[in-house]
C-alpha cells in the first residue's frame, strides 16, 4: 500500500506541469524553456515533440529525428528555432525570434512522446504536456521628463511610448533627515494614452508639490513586464517648499531647524 500511494506520487509530480512566465521585448528573441526527463540512452529517433499555442497553432514539431516544418503554422515560420545538440539530454527549448505585441499574452505548451529504442515500435512514455507558459512581450520606455514649477508647485512627468501600462510613484526627500516620502497615489494625476496604430502607451502625470522640507522630487516609472524603473529628479530650491506650501509638519520642521541653529 505505501509502496502503491509513493508510485502514484511520483507519476503526479512528473505530470506536473509548472506555468511559467517568459518576458522579452519586441524585436529581441528569447528562449521558451522546456527540459523532459529521459533515459540516458535515447536517441533523437526516439523522441517526437512539439510546441503550440493557446490556439493549437504549431510552431515546432519534431519526429523521430526530424524536424517537420510541414506542421508549423504561418505565424511561426521562421521565427522559432530548436537546439538539436541539446536535444538527446531532454532539453526540447525553443527560441521565438522578433516577438510582437502580438504575441503578448500567448501560452505555449511543449508536448512530448518517448519510443521505446528498439524492437516492435511502443512507447516509453505517450503523448503528454511537459512545459507551459505565458509569454509577456514589453516595449521599453523612453524619454522620461520632469519639468517642476516651483511658483506653482506643481510638477509634470511625462514618458513616451513603451508598454505595458507604465506603474507610476512620486517621491520627495527631505533635506532635514534625508527621509524619503513616498506621495499618496490619490494625490497624483496619471492619464496614459495608448496608441490606436501600435498599441503603445504614452503617460503624463502630474502632481501638487506638498509643503514640506523637500529638497527634491522625483518621478519613478516602472515597467512591469521589464521590471526596469526609470526615474527623473528634480532638485528643489532650498526652502522653496515651505514657503509656497506652509503646513503644519513644514512649520515644525522649520522649527526644529531653528532650534538646532540657535
Ligand atoms: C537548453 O538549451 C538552450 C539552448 O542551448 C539553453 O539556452 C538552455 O540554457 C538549456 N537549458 C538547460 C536547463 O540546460
Ligand atoms: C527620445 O528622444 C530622442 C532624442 O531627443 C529622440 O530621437 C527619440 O525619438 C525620442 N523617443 C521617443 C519615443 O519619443
Ligand atoms: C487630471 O488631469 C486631467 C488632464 O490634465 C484634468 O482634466 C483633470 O481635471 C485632472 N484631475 C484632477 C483630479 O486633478
Ligand atoms: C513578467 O511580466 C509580468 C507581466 O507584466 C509581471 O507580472 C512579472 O512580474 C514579470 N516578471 C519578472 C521576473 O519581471
Ligand atoms: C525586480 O528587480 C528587483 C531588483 O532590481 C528585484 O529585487 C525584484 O525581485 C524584481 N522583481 C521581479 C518580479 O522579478
Amino acid at each position: 500500500m505505501f509502496i502503491i500511494s509513493v508510485a502514484c506520487f511520483l507519476l503526479l509530480v512528473s505530470d506536473a506541469t509548472d506555468v511559467l512566465h517568459v518576458n522579452t521585448t519586441v524585436g529581441e528573441f528569447t528562449v521558451l524553456p522546456c527540459i523532459l526527463m529521459l533515459p540516458a540512452t535515447t536517441g533523437l529517433k526516439q523522441l517526437r515533440f512539439y510546441w503550440q499555442d493557446d490556439r493549437a497553432y504549431v510552431l515546432y514539431s519534431f519526429n523521430e529525428g526530424k524536424e517537420m516544418p510541414e506542421h508549423v503554422n504561418e505565424l511561426y515560420r521562421d521565427r522559432i528555432t530548436a537546439f538539436p545538440q541539446d536535444m538527446t539530454g531532454g532539453n526540447i527549448s525553443v527560441k521565438l525570434q522578433y516577438p510582437t505585441l502580438e504575441d503578448n499574452h500567448r501560452v505555449f505548451h511543449a508536448f512530448a512522446a518517448v519510443f521505446a529504442s528498439r524492437g516492435i515500435k511502443r512507447y516509453i512514455f505517450e503523448h503528454r504536456e511537459i512545459c507551459q507558459m505565458t509569454l509577456h512581450v514589453a516595449v521599453p520606455y523612453e524619454n522620461i521628463s520632469l519639468t517642476v514649477n516651483e511658483e506653482t508647485m506643481t510638477a509634470v512627468c511625462t514618458i513616451q511610448r513603451g508598454f505595458p501600462k507604465p506603474l507610476v510613484e512620486w517621491r520627495l526627500q527631505s533635506h532635514s533627515d534625508n527621509t524619503q516620502h513616498l506621495l499618496d497615489p490619490q494625490d497624483v494625476n496619471s492619464t496614459a494614452v495608448q496608441d490606436p496604430q501600435d498599441h503603445l502607451y504614452s503617460l503624463t502625470s502630474t502632481i501638487v508639490i506638498p509643503g514640506g522640507p523637500y529638497q527634491s522630487v522625483a518621478c519613478l516609472v516602472h515597467n512591469p513586464t521589464l521590471n526596469v524603473t526609470l526615474i527623473a529628479t528634480h532638485i528643489l530650491n532650498k526652502g522653496e517648499a515651505e514657503r509656497s506650501r506652509p503646513s503644519l509638519a513644514g512649520a515644525l520642521m522649520v522649527a526644529a531647524a531653528a532650534v538646532l541653529i540657535y
